[in-house]
């Protein structure tokens, strides 16, 4: 007999804390809807009391997304609660997570009180929840530093107030697996009433443990992890849901445990993620780098081709990596790009699907083939614009050892073109002095980053940037066969944004 280990993303909350991968409405509302096809348990939609943003994003989520739990976070206070049953209560099923810190440097430093006062608030805090909504989780924050008796007091009292969830975080990443399992195991044994309620971990990554120590909970007794997709998160991260769903997975013979997740939609997710919150995906990271299916030694490529099993504990395609044989160039038609892309699993609108169609034909006219990385890239991108004030038209870059780069760079607004030309310090900074130039708005770039997303020498080239302009830090990310195309049209992103600025798009603003 398998149990059940319930999977609660906190992508869109948690993983949001990353700096610079503040979302709006809409990107969040896209990411929930795929972490629904990915058939979690329960979405985290946001910290509904941190601002209206995304008390709006998560109610949006509430209203749309079906099937999982939709939950919203709020410290053990009243306002908060008030907020986050607003923003989900028209979910299918809605969860308020209330959450105090208990450990005494909690208490005593963040909160200025005691532990009896602390247990007080939590109490109230459960019970206001429970008053207003019929599920309830309670998270004792730095549960892992907490004194264990405190702890159990605190989570039995918690559960008499009402919660049916019960969490305890390792907040500070401090655990060590067999202590953090021991941990799970006596709060199991000392909270007669732990068996009435779902018990929860939440894993943070400061040493590198925290799906290690999600695995030694859930062996010990954990019902459902907290985590994130592609281990985002405050800091170092948190455990990262595909590694946990694929440990489980792949040696299941060893927990007879198993998760609901579809590990099909798996990769999709990710690359959705990394794209939408323009946090870059290391190649070596497990289950979805861009190395974790390939193999580059000699011996083992030769293994490989005679039995993958040789090099390879888990199969690409049960990911969702397909390695597709059908690919399209630029003679294939609409019909043909619509059927392709029904077999990846996306349905656009008319609107959506002509200017994946014509994105499409731009890229295929420079690369000879266009495969299914390509394709997802390409709808991805068309997928999460944002509104065009100013159109890429053209870009000729001047280059060379000796020589200043001198770019020329034609951008479209309103119908009407305008060109200008800079030099810079290399072509890429040269066409992003044009840009400038153009728009009259000069930017300091933080952050570039230039990657390969396809395979081959025709490879689709993505660029991020993170460009501050005033106070602001503005993403962008633009995708080409041509590099520095990429890389303009990434700036050109972070300037639209800019312009698009009603305060939704602001990526991360400066206190
Ligand atoms: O890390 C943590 O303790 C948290 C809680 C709010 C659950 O994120
Ligand atoms: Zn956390």
């Amino acid at each position: 007999m398998s149990r059940k280990i319930h999977i609660f993303d906190t992508t869109l909350r948690d993983g949001e804390q990353v700096p610079g991968a503040k979302l709006n409405k809409r990107q969040k509302l896209e990411i929930a809807q795929q972490l629904a096809k990915l058939n979690v348990d329960v979405i985290e939609g946001g910290f509904p009391c941190s601002s209206p943003g995304d008390l709006d994003a998560v109610r949006a989520i509430s209203r749309q997304v079906k099937g999982p739990v939709i939950a919203g976070l709020a410290r053990a206070v009243k306002e908060d609660i008030d907020i986050a049953w607003e923003a989900v209560r028209e979910a299918e099923r809605p969860r308020i997570h209330v959450f105090l810190g208990s450990s005494d440097i909690h208490i005593q430093k963040k909160l200025r009180s005691n532990r009896e006062n602390a247990m007080e608030m939590a109490v109230e805090a459960v019970k206001y929840a429970r008053s207003l909504c019929d599920e309830v989780e309670f998270s004792t924050e730095d549960g892992s530093r907490t004194d264990f008796q405190f702890l159990c007091r605190i989570i039995e009292a918690t559960i008499g107030a009402g919660a049916s969830v019960i969490n305890v975080p390792d907040t500070v990443g401090y655990a060590l697996p067999e202590e953090f399992g021991d941990l799970i195991q006596r709060i199991r044994e000392a909270v007669p009433s732990m068996d009435r309620v779902l018990l929860s971990v939440h894993c943070h990554n400061d040493l590198g443990l925290a799906v290690a120590n999600s695995i030694a909970a859930i062996r010990n007794g954990a019902d459902q992890v907290e985590c994130t997709i592609n281990g985002i998160g405050e800091r170092a991260g948190n455990a990262s849901l595909e590694e946990i769903v694929m440990v489980l997975r792949t040696r299941f013979a060893n927990y007879q445990a198993t998760t609901a997740v579809k590990t099909e939609e798996i990769y999709r997710t990710s690359r959705m993620v990394s794209r939408i919150m323009n946090i870059p995906v290391q190649p070596n990271k497990a289950i979805v780098g861009s190395n974790a299916f390939s193999h580059s030694s000699g011996i083992h490529q030769d293994g490989v081709l005679k039995d993958r099993a040789t090099y390879e504990i888990m199969r690409p395609e049960d990911l969702g990596m397909k390695q597709h044989t059908i690919v399209l160039t630029a003679r294939s038609g609409r019909a043909a790009l619509k059927h392709r892309l029904s077999e990846l699993g996306f349905s656009l609108d008319s609107e959506v699907f002509e200017r994946v169609y014509n994105r499409f034909i731009d890229v295929a006219d420079r690369k000879k083939e266009i495969g299914a990385q390509d394709l997802q890239t390409i709808v991805e991108i068309e997928v999460s614009k944002v509104p065009e004030t100013y159109k890429m038209h053209g870009l000729q870059i001047m280059s060379g050892s000796k020589m200043v780069p001198l770019a020329s760079v034609t951008l479209e607004r309103d119908g009407q073109l305008h060109t200008d030309a800079a030099t810079g310090n290399g072509p890429v900074d040269a066409v992003f002095n044009g840009i400038e130039r153009i728009t009259g708005v000069s930017g300091r770039l933080c952050d570039y980053d230039l990657k390969a997303v396809t395979m081959g020498r025709g490879a689709l080239g993505e660029a991020m940037v993170r460009v501050q302009i005033g106070d602001t830090i503005y993403s962008g990310i633009g995708t080409s066969p041509d590099v520095i195309e990429a890389s303009a049209r990434a700036y050109l992103n972070a300037y639209n944004r800019y312009f698009a600025n009603g305060g939704a798009e602001v990526i991360q603003s400066k206190s």
